[in-house]
């Protein structure tokens, strides 16, 4: 008889769910494809506001994507409070997504679901937060898909069990 398990499902959390989440989303999905555990997870990002709903990411976070192997179609959509029932874990990318989403949280069970996603990073010289690259340029977005890289390997390693 097939094993049948629960998947576990994630939400990556940013601000304008166009830069920093998508590409947690994306780091996630293409980790989970080389290690053929897609079946094991459910993933999807949200922001913290909802000014850029519907849109594709930002062309930086797809083309760092694209640079290594893989590409972003997730559309922009804004954090809920359904949200805290759907998902296991929510992961924020910075510690203005925590307070905001914090702050939308009902029950102790809700914000025990939200977690900082640079605590998987076991790096000892680990940054404390995942900065918003907006501003920045291609560059910082290089830097950021490195380290949530090694965010979402900690997060992986802890949680496959
Ligand atoms: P993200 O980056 O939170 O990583 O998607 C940002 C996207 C949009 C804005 C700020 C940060 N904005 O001000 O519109």
């Amino acid at each position: 008889m097939k094993e049948s398990f629960q998947k576990r499902k994630v939400l990556m959390v940013c601000l304008g769910n166009i830069c920093r989440s998508p590409l947690a989303e994306g780091v996630m999905i293409k980790l989970l494809k080389d290690k053929n555990l897609l079946d094991r997870f459910e993933v999807d990002s949200a922001g913290t506001i909802g000014a850029h709903m519907g849109e594709l990411p930002d062309h930086r976070s797809r083309k760092v994507a694209v640079n290594n192997g893989f590409e972003l179609t997730h559309l922009a959509r804004q954090f809920t409070r359904k949200d805290f029932e759907i998902f296991d874990d929510i992961l924020v990318m910075d510690d203005s997504n925590y307070d905001d989403v914090i702050s939308l949280a009902k029950k102790p069970e809700h914000e025990k679901k939200v977690k900082r996603i640079v605590e998987f990073d076991q790096r000892s010289d680990a940054p404390q937060q995942v900065m918003d690259p907006y501003y920045g340029n291609i560059n910082h977005f290089e830097a950021i898909y490195d380290q949530l890289q090694h965010c979402i390997y900690g997060y992986l390693v802890q949680n496959l069990g």
